[in-house]
């Protein structure tokens, strides 16, 4: 897979949103909690067992960072609809600081908390598809999706 992200597409297919729920991340416990959300709406929905792994530990990154960059966040899980398709959509939403270097984070060359800086990077090629929208002023809103 390239590093680049060109086997990632863009959040821009229309889908039916058949379920959802939001879980307020601002401390580990709610890091778990939103783990084990995730792993239960991924496993109702049948994805395999590695692609709940891959969806878990996605969340656990996404997760971490609200907590760790911006104190407190919000995840929401929708099971989406797209012809015979079926998925799982996360968007994790934070009002923190934003992200100065949107292409050096998806290059993995960016770290502020001295972290491997692979957890965004490392987190799009685990999904189907991935968009970032940050900016100082509204904060940081990473919209992910997964087909079965
Ligand atoms: N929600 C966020 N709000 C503000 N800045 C963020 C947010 N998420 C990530 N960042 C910034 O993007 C950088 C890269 O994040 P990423 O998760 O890829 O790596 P990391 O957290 O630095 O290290 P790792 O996740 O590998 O331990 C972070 O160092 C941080 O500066
Ligand atoms: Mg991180």
């Amino acid at each position: 897979m390239s590093d680049d992200g060109a086997h990632t597409d863009a959040v821009d297919q229309e889908v039916t949103v058949l379920q959802s729920g939001t879980i307020r991340v601002r401390s580990e416990d709610d890091i778990l909690r939103a783990r084990q959300e995730a792993r239960a709406v991924a496993e109702g929905i049948g994805f395999s067992t590695t692609d709940v792994t891959r969806i878990v530990t996605g969340v656990s990154e996404l997760t971490r960072n609200m907590h760790l960059y911006a104190e407190d966040g919000i995840m929401e899980w929708k099971e989406i609809e797209a012809g015979r398709d079926s998925g799982l959509e996360l968007v994790f939403d934070d009002d923190g600081p934003g992200i100065d270097d949107i292409e050096g984070v998806l290059r993995a060359e960016h770290s502020t908390s001295g972290g491997m800086g692979r957890g965004i990077q490392g987190t799009q090629k685990l999904m189907d598809a991935f968009e970032i929208v940050s900016t100082p002023d509204d904060g940081t809103t990473i919209t992910v999706r997964k087909w079965r």
